[in-house]
């Protein structure tokens, strides 16, 4: 038995995820709905960095499920917590399907932007 019962990663730190949305927002809402929903203290919301997946933005991950979510809005918020945290079940019109690894696209950015993105990392 772990700490907590779920633990829910939202991807904010990573450079591309908080391009495609308000990341922030996105956990504070996941927050707000678990904390009215009592779970507190049995279920984790963190921001996270990069998961690997950029370009399926804004990325959150559930654990231990292990059910991924793409394309997360601040909207989804209230009915990701009610189906994963609340009835133990997957959100499916936003769930991530995707092969096992690593899964990077950046063909959706200007090529300018995805080139100086690049050129921070091998800085
Ligand atoms: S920036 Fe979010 S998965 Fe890479």
């Amino acid at each position: 038995m772990g700490q907590y019962r779920c633990h829910v990663f939202v991807c904010t730190f990573g450079p591309w995820c908080s391009r495609d949305g308000d990341t922030g927002e996105i956990v504070k809402r996941l927050k707000q709905a678990a904390a009215a929903a009592g779970l507190k203290g049995q279920v984790r919301i963190n921001k996270a960095g990069c998961l690997n997946q950029c370009g399926h933005g804004p990325m959150v991950v559930v654990y231990p499920q292990d059910r991924w979510y793409a394309g997360v809005s601040p909207e989804d918020a209230v009915e990701l917590v009610q189906a994963e945290l609340i009835e133990g079940r997957p959100l499916d019109r936003l769930l991530y399907h995707a092969p096992p690894g690593d899964n990077k696209d950046l063909s959706r950015y200007p090529p300018e932007l995805v080139a100086a993105e690049q050129a921070k990392k091998s800085d």
